[in-house]
């Protein structure tokens, strides 16, 4: 299950207890509050604001700018979003889109699995995409030619249409306000084949939805479900992912189905 999904992580009185029980993590928490004011008044886009925290971040380390605090992390958490798409119907010869890839935590090993060619990786960062080259090249994987692209935004007007079989977003989401979430709920259909899915992460509240620092957004089931019927897609909560404990919660959109 998530973590506490009432809390309002925005809320004073949730700060000041927080605080209080982890007094060592307030240093670091001021030190980023700073730095995100910093970045927002230079940068009040969204995209350009997280793009700018991703520069920073991934400067200092770009497992910890994907929200990994080491390697065996890193690695262990990739491998939750790999054995979980493999056992809820990757197959090597789907073509895949991962939205928000990262330095590849997950990436290489779908890189690996699919057939070469099949992967399609993007994301706002170039920094990241470059870390995520050296991660295509520390595990030995150029001769798969995945295709690693940033993109302004979440319009996918350059792909081809009813192109990719598994659409794969974790950990993007529950970085996003709703207006990104909408954009990618108003053209993923196009690029989606027919039968294939979206699978995306978020985190979940069934309290009051809010963000913190604008780093990150917490919203309610319904709200995110109905944004995708809004616009044409089917989303069902994945309950068996809450057992394996990440923390956050999936959903699986599809087309609707034509009755
Ligand atoms: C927490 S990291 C997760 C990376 C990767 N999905 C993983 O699990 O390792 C979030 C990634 O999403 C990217 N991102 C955030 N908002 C995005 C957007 N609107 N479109 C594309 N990528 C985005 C960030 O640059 C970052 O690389």
């Amino acid at each position: 299950m998530p973590k506490n999904l009432t809390a309002n992580r925005a809320a004073l009185g949730h700060r000041l207890s927080y605080a209080l029980r982890h007094p060592g993590r307030v240093p670091r928490h001021l030190r980023r509050t700073a730095r995100d004011a910093w970045l927002r008044y230079r940068s009040p886009d969204h995209v350009a604001y997280y793009r700018a925290v991703m520069r920073s971040d991934t400067r200092r380390d770009p497992d910890a700018a994907v929200g990994s605090r080491n390697r065996e992390r890193w690695l262990a958490l990739g491998a939750m979003q790999f054995d979980y798409l493999l056992g809820h119907g990757l197959r090597p010869e789907h073509r895949m889109l991962e939205i928000g890839c990262g330095n590849l935590r997950a990436g290489w090993r779908f890189i690996e699995y699919l057939d070469p060619g099949h992967y399609y990786g993007v994301d706002i960062s170039p920094d990241i995409l470059f870390a995520a080259q050296d991660t295509l090249q520390s595990q030995g994987l150029q001769d798969r030619v995945p295709t690693l692209t940033p993109v302004r935004d979440l319009t996918l007007g350059f792909l081809p249409e009813g192109r990719f079989d598994v659409v794969h977003a974790h950990s993007v989401f529950s970085h996003s306000p709703l207006p990104v979430i909408e954009e990618c709920f108003a053209h993923i259909g196009r690029v989606l084949a027919p039968g294939g899915w979206f699978d995306f992460t978020f985190d979940r509240t069934e309290g009051a939805e809010h963000h913190v620092l604008r780093e990150d957004f917490y919203y309610r089931t319904e709200t995110l479900t109905a944004l995708a019927a809004d616009h044409g897609l089917a989303a069902r909560l994945m309950d068996d992912w809450e057992e394996l404990g990440h923390g956050q919660s999936k959903i699986r959109v599809t087309h609707r189905a034509v009755r």
